[in-house]
């Protein structure tokens, strides 16, 4: 007897809704060939394991010894529904680990209480950032955005809820971290930390989730694990807050003229549909003092045009009550549209893509020194982290984000030259993280590691280059292997 395509669809989705088949093995079947790069490079992953034989073009450099931890947001469905948000779906946490040369890379689903819960259920329970199922639970803590090294264990950030303790070598569930008791379970967390470069002191935030969403401003000791709430500081709503920065004397936020329409969260549609850019509104930056006196000290306020920010690059005090910092900005709210509706094939592209550019302000003056524009449509900035809050002369991003013919690009900050390196017509990449290659700090001795996504094999991949040159050194192939391309991660040696 023989198949028609037709046949052989309809039989492949009976199998499919008998649970006999993974919904994503199907989707290659039926054609997902044809999605957008961004919808393949973000779908469902194809397993979990621990992979040892990996495939390497090039030469993986021996002296890379540590782990490279990702984690990614990234489900296109779950249990048949369409996830419509680039945020939605469960924490896939991959690590790429390098000794002498050789390469293992594993992938796992971290298995949170959530979504254990929604396993054993066959169904979803809980309603996702950009989608809402009927009768849903609340939502799900899922660390998908950002993983940290955080004293010997590893931290999964979420942005929604406390930091989810992962195993570091089997990615199991530990429980929540809220450093020594000091962060109540009531706070958002950010997924973005940043972290003092002598001491690895860790400077956070994270807003109250009842009116009137009040900010917390968090320093927590490395040493002893605790936390102290420098500054508490009310909202007038519920803001978007994704990075901040550090410098030798403040720690700096931007709360943009963005926030969350309750009305609309109030009638059961998803946040990711009610996060709306009030456009007429100004971006109020707040320099809070590192040493808060006490108690005593107060943030200092500047107002910025109002503009929607995911990321910071480096900060620095360039003169006395001067900062210095980079950001990627975007002054239309079509972002939002193109995330919540990320798996649409006809999405339209952005016509105005983020720009990276770099600003000066001055503390003392309230106000805006100079902006220059560096790159468009860039993300994803990396630098040598050792110089977090030091004048760092190089910026690492990502171009053409989770599209194709994407790459990899390193902005001389001083002479304002860019470099770039594509990663191939067929293939896109995401953040590109800087490695050291010598103890001493010297911005032009490191690797560049980033994640990277092949459509035409179905394939992730591992790409290195010289972080100095962009000169291509490896591309470590993922087992046949596809899954979340994600967002952020970290480099631990070891
Ligand atoms: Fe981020």
């Amino acid at each position: 007897m023989q198949f028609s395509r037709r046949d052989f669809s309809k039989m492949l989705l009976g199998a499919g809704a008998l649970g006999l088949l993974d919904l994503d093995v199907f989707g290659r079947f039926l054609g997902d060939s044809k999605k957008s790069m961004r919808y393949l490079a973000t779908q469902n992953a194809s397993g979990e394991g621990v992979w040892t034989k990996l495939k390497i073009d090039g030469k993986v450099p021996k002296s890379l010894n540590g782990n490279l931890f990702r984690t990614a947001p990234g489900q296109s469905s779950r249990f048949g529904v369409t996830l419509r948000h680039l945020f939605d779906g469960d924490a896939y946490g991959a690590a790429w680990r390098f000794r002498n040369g050789k390469v293992t890379l594993q992938g796992r689903y971290i298995p949170t209480p959530g979504r254990i819960k929604e396993q054993k259920a066959g169904k979803m329970i809980y309603g996702e950032y950009g989608t809402s199922i009927p009768n849903q639970q609340g939502g799900k803590n899922q660390p998908s955005v950002n993983i940290i090294e955080w004293r010997g264990g590893l931290l999964g950030l979420s942005e929604g809820g406390l930091p989810t303790k992962i195993n570091p070598e089997n990615f199991d569930f530990e429980g929540y971290e809220n450093f020594g008791g000091v962060v109540p379970n009531y706070l958002t967390f950010t997924a973005h930390p940043r972290f003092d470069a002598k001491t690895n002191d860790m400077y956070a935030w994270g807003f109250e989730k009842r009116p009137p969403g009040t900010m917390h401003i968090i320093h927590v000791n490395n040493k002893t694990g605790k936390a102290e709430t420098l500054y508490k500081m009310p909202q007038q709503g519920f803001n978007m807050v994704h990075d901040a920065m550090l410098t030798e004397n403040y720690f700096v936020i931007l709360i943009l003229p963005t926030a969350y329409d309750l009305p609309m969260l109030m009638s059961g549609k998803p946040m990711g549909d009610a996060l709306k850019f009030a456009e007429k509104q100004p971006t109020m930056l707040y320099a809070f003092p590192r040493d808060n006196k006490g108690g005593k000290a107060k943030p200092i306020a500047i107002e910025l045009p109002p503009q929607i920010i995911f990321h910071y690059g480096n900060a620095y005090e360039s003169k006395p009550n001067r900062i210095t910092f980079e950001t990627i900005s975007s002054d239309s709210d079509q972002i939002f549209e193109v995330l919540r509706n990320w798996r649409e094939d006809n999405v339209p592209k952005l016509a105005k893509p983020p720009v990276l550019k770099q600003v000066t302000v001055d503390l003392g003056k309230k106000l805006v020194v100079s902006t220059n524009d560096l790159a468009k449509d860039v993300e994803f900035p990396r630098y040598d982290m050792r110089l977090t809050g030091q004048k760092a002369r190089y910026l690492y991003v990502a171009e053409k984000l989770y599209d194709k013919d994407a790459s990899i690009m390193r902005i001389d900050l001083k002479t304002r030259k860019v470099q770039k390196a594509g990663v191939g017509k067929t293939r896109t990449v995401a953040e590109p993280v800087f490695v050291p290659k010598t103890k001493k700090i010297n911005e032009d001795r490191g690797w560049i590691l980033a994640q990277g996504y092949d459509a035409e094999k179905n394939e992730n991949f591992l790409e290195i280059r010289d972080a100095q040159t962009l000169d291509f050194a490896a591309r470590v192939w993922a087992n046949g292997q596809h899954f979340p391309l994600g967002f952020h991660g970290n480099y631990y040696s070891i």
